[in-house]
């Protein structure tokens, strides 16, 4: 059995004083986890200081991006070894505010993915459909090519979540239905076993975009998704902590 996740990315919001108190009422609320993980992307100037409130609970770290050198003349980038100095063990990496706004290329997001393994990170690679590609009916040859380019050239992968995030349905209010987002995941699952074989059977595939307390119990009794990537709703400690329990009574 796949051992879920529920994700949280902050994105670019919550001071380091926000990031501790929310951190702290999402520790205070979390018991004991079935079989699950709860991860919790803070922004970097606040990664250590959650770190340390949430040590030796069973809430873990990551970041919301990273560069793909170890250091250097980089002005304004994070070197993934930084990362690990803050005690993160996941890092997002493509995420489609990053693919948007930044321009990161399905290049730039194989190349941080292979840099992520080489330290012991684990990557968590958003892929994701606009609406404008779903209206044209080429979800698949996008999000195909997302997959296979983030993975290129890597043979092993069992420190990699995937996450399938629709780009309509992130931040919008408009989830997508549990029957979307169960075949766009059986999707990936299927590039997987042919890239990887049997192994793809144990890689974690998150749905991600407008989920909430409401929605996600209809989500994960779908066979290939294996927990979520939260935005707005892991920013109040009620509405993540609703989606963790969801899941961890479900599962
Ligand atoms: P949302 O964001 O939950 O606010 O839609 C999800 C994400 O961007 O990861």
């Amino acid at each position: 059995m796949r051992k879920w996740i529920v994700a949280g990315n902050w994105k670019m919001q919550n001071n380091i004083a926000e990031s501790i108190a929310l951190a702290k009422s999402i520790k205070e609320g979390i018991t004991n986890l079935n079989n699950g993980e709860v991860v919790v992307a803070p922004p970097f100037t606040a990664l250590y200081s959650v770190g340390e409130i949430i040590k030796g609970s069973p809430i873990v770290l990551a970041a919301q991006n990273m560069y793909y050198e170890d250091k250097g003349a980089f002005t304004g980038e994070i070197a993934p070894g930084m990362l690990k100095d803050t005690g993160c063990a996941y890092v997002i990496i493509g995420h489609s505010e990053r693919r948007k706004y930044f321009h990161d290329s399905d290049e730039d997001v194989n190349l941080k993915v292979k840099k992520a393994l080489a330290v012991g990170l684990k990557p968590i690679v958003c892929v994701g459909e606009t609406d404008e590609e779903r209206v044209k009916g080429v979800t698949q040859s996008v999000v195909g090519r997302q997959v296979r380019k983030a993975l290129n050239d890597i043979d092993k992968i069992d420190n990699i979540v995937i996450a399938y995030e629709p780009v309509w349905a992130i931040g919008t209010g408009k989830v997508a239905t549990s029957m979307q987002a169960q075949e766009v995941h059986k999707f990936i699952r299927d590039i997987l076993k042919e890239l990887y074989g049997a192994v793809a059977g144990d890689i974690r595939i998150l749905y991600g975009g407008s989920v909430t307390g409401d929605n996600i119990g209809e989500l994960i009794d779908m066979e290939d998704i294996d927990g979520a990537l939260v935005g707005g709703a892991s920013l109040k400690p009620d509405g993540f902590l609703s989606i963790i329990k969801t899941i961890d009574k479900k599962r």
